[in-house]
């Protein structure tokens, strides 16, 4: 089967080559605001706009999780009044977008330390968590307060722990085994990254869970990035040549 944009730029998407994880790193949204003349914080109340957005796309195409990067463990750096506005953007966002996850059978997840933010932005995250966990289409999972080496270190954390405790051997430790101590455990292999905004790097985003994914950078803001550039990235991704150091 083939999905078909009617715009001018014709793409088609072939459904057997479409990717079962999808993460965003989504950035930008301060440019963008500043572009227009507005506070950064328009930026971020827009930007949230698009994960809905893409995330109902993204169910429309068979994408079986797609993983949005909303908040770093390094983004406590940035001026206290945008945290604070940060943290309050969560309750908005399910009030409004809840009913359509709800009806588009797609299950909210997150991972990261949602236990720093206040307790009504946690709330929120665990009711719509726990509101859509019986939905099979598409997992939205949510990095929110996440960083890559933190949850490498929290999960070799664990494994000492089980590993003095008896719960596990030393010899048990493998590549499989540690993935299941990740945050990221329960999620489908990572296939394709995509960043937003023109930067090329990864800021701490899924270290781990990138090393044999595709990736691509948007010079899009993640505002801008809509459906029409889902399918541009994806339609690049359906080109690649995925060896895993292998021969083709
Ligand atoms: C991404 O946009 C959102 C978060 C990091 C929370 P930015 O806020 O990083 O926007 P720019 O990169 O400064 O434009
Ligand atoms: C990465 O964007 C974090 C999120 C998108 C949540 P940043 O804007 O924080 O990354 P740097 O500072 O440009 O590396
Ligand atoms: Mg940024």
């Amino acid at each position: 089967m083939l999905f078909k944009r009617k715009d001018e730029s014709n793409i088609e998407l072939m459904e057997e080559l479409i990717p079962q994880h999808i993460a965003f790193i989504m950035d930008g949204n301060g440019r963008w605001a500043k572009k227009k003349g507005m506070p950064r914080t328009y930026g971020h109340h827009e930007g949230t706009k698009n994960i809905r957005t893409l995330a109902l796309e993204a169910n429309r195409l068979g994408i079986k999780a797609m993983t949005v990067y909303a908040f770093s463990t390094e983004n406590f750096k940035r001026p206290q009044s945008e945290v604070d506005f940060i943290f309050k953007l969560p309750k908005e966002f399910f009030k409004i977008y809840l009913k359509d996850f709800l009806e588009n059978n797609i299950q909210v997840r997150y991972i990261g330390h949602i236990e720093q933010a206040p307790k009504s932005t946690r709330d929120v995250i665990l009711d719509s968590v726990e509101q859509t966990k019986n939905n099979t289409g598409l997992i939205l999972c949510f990095a929110f307060i996440y960083g890559a080496q933190d949850e490498i270190l929290c999960a070799v954390k664990d494994i000492v722990k089980d590993v003095k405790e008896g719960a596990i051997s030393e010899d048990e430790i493998s590549e499989e085994l540690f993935e299941s101590y990740l945050m990221s455990a329960d999620l489908p292999p990572l296939d394709y990254m995509i960043r937003t905004s023109g930067e090329c790097r990864l800021s701490n985003f899924m270290l781990w869970q990138m090393a044999y994914a595709e990736m691509y950078f948007s010079d899009v803001y993640w505002p801008d990035f809509d459906v029409e550039e889902l399918y541009k990235a994806l339609d690049h991704y359906q080109k690649c040549d995925r060896r895993y150091g292998g021969l083709k």
